[in-house]
C-alpha cells in the first residue's frame, strides 16, 4: 500500500510534510487513499449510515463572519424565526420517517434565549424520547451550555472553521476570537455534550499550515463529530470574488480524518453534495458516515442560504428521506435505525 496512507493509519497522525502530499496525490494515490479510510469507517461503523435531521430555526444572526450569506451586514438576507410548535412538528415528522437525531441549528439569534431554548428542547424530548437532540446556535456561555445540557439536549455542532490565529482574523470581524471559540468548545466537552468542531474545506486565505493546525486542535480536543464541508461562495458576502474550495480536497480531507480518528462521526456535508450531484455519495466512499437531510419547512429554505445553490430547496422532508435512502442503498450501505451516539457499538 502506498506508504504515507499506510503511516496516517498506523501512527494515527500525519507530519506536515505528508498532509502537503496528500493534496498533490495522483488519482491513483487518492483511491488508496479513500480505500483505506472506507476499510477504517467499515470496521468501526459497519456499513451504518446515521442520518441527522436538520431543523434550521432561525437565519437571524447577530455575527458577520465575512463568508456567509446569513451574516448581519447582508440586507439582502431574508429573515425568519421557526416558532416552538413548528419547529416540534419538523421533529415529529422527521421522527415518523425514522430520524433518531435532529439538529437544531441556526444563526446567533438572541431571541433564542436559554429559557426559550430549554422548553424547546423538553417539548422534543418528551415528543419524540427515544431520540437525541443536538443544538447548532454558535457562541454562548459556559452557564448556558450547561442549562441547555440540563434540559436534556445531547450534543452540539461548533465548527472552529480554523485553528489558525491569523485565518481566523482573515474569515471574521475584530470582535470574534478563535481564543472564545476554542474555549467554548473545550466547555461544551467538560459539560458533556458529544462535540463538533470542524472547518470549511478550501476556505479563503487557507492553506496547508492551517489545516495542519486544524488536525492538531482537533487532536488536542478529541471530538465525537467532525464537520467537514467544502467552502463555497455567497454572492452578498465580501468573500463574492474568492473561488469555492473542491470536491476533490474536501474527499482528500475526510479520508485523512478517518485514518486519524477512526470512530468520530463524519458527515458527508450537504455542501459536498451541492458542488457535486455524486458529492455526499463520494463523501460516503471516503470514510464519512453520517448525512444531514433538511427537516425545515419548505416555505423558508430559501431564506437560510449560509452559501449559494445549496441542493434540495424545493424538496419536502419525505422527498429528501426517500432520495437519500436510495443513495445510501445504490452505494451498497444502508440506515442504522438508531440514534449513533458516539462510541456505541452498532
Ligand atoms: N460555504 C460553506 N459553508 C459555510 N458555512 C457558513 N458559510 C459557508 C459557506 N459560504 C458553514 C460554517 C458554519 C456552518 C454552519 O456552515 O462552517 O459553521
Ligand atoms: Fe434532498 Fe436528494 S436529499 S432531494
Amino acid at each position: 500500500m502506498n506508504e504515507i496512507v499506510e503511516n496516517i493509519y498506523k501512527n494515527r497522525n500525519i507530519s506536515f510534510e505528508e498532509l502537503k502530499a496528500v493534496f498533490d496525490f495522483s488519482e491513483e494515490e487518492r483511491e488508496e487513499l479513500f480505500s483505506k479510510a472506507r476499510q477504517v469507517s467499515i470496521n468501526s461503523f459497519g456499513k451504518n449510515i446515521y442520518l441527522r435531521g436538520l431543523v434550521e430555526i432561525s437565519s437571524f444572526c447577530k455575527n458577520d463572519c465575512f463568508y456567509c450569506g446569513i451574516r448581519k451586514s447582508n440586507g439582502r438576507a431574508e429573515r425568519y424565526r421557526l416558532s416552538e410548535e413548528v419547529i416540534s412538528e419538523c421533529c415529529r415528522i422527521g421522527r415518523s420517517l425514522g430520524f433518531y437525531t435532529f439538529v437544531l441549528q441556526g444563526g446567533e439569534d438572541e431571541y433564542f434565549t436559554d429559557e426559550v431554548m430549554e422548553r424547546i428542547v423538553g417539548r422534543i424530548k418528551r415528543e419524540c424520547p427515544d431520540c437525541a437532540v443536538t443544538l447548532s446556535l454558535g457562541e454562548r456561555s459556559a452557564e448556558s451550555y450547561k442549562r441547555l445540557f440540563e434540559a436534556s439536549a445531547d450534543r452540539y455542532l461548533l465548527r472552529h472553521e480554523t485553528a489558525d490565529e491569523n485565518h481566523y482574523k482573515k474569515l471574521h470581524p475584530g470582535y470574534m476570537s478563535l481564543k472564545n471559540r476554542k474555549e467554548c468548545l473545550y466547555n461544551l466537552k467538560n459539560i458533556g455534550y458529544q462535540t463538533g468542531c470542524g472547518i470549511m474545506a478550501g476556505s479563503p486565505f487557507q492553506t496547508v499550515e492551517c489545516i495542519y493546525e486544524d488536525i492538531k486542535f482537533m487532536q488536542d480536543l478529541q471530538p465525537h463529530m467532525i464537520g467537514i464541508g467544502p467552502y463555497i461562495t455567497h454572492k452578498d458576502t465580501p468573500f463574492k470574488d474568492f473561488k469555492s474550495g473542491s470536491v476533490k480536497d474536501t474527499l482528500v480531507l475526510l479520508s485523512v480524518l478517518r485514518l486519524i480518528f477512526p470512530k468520530v462521526l463524519l458527515p458527508a456535508t450537504t455542501a459536498l453534495g451541492t458542488l457535486d450531484p455524486m458529492g455526499r455519495e463520494k463523501g460516503i466512499l471516503a470514510g464519512a458516515n453520517v448525512l444531514m437531510p433538511n427537516l425545515s419547512p419548505v416555505g423558508v429554505r430559501k431564506k437560510y442560504s449560509l452559501y449559494d445553490n445549496k441542493i434540495c430547496m424545493g424538496e419536502e422532508a419525505a422527498e429528501c428521506n426517500v432520495c437519500l435512502r436510495n443513495r445510501i442503498k445504490r452505494i451498497g450501505y444502508r440506515v442504522a435505525n438508531c440514534r449513533g451516539d458516539y462510541g456505541v457499538k452498532y
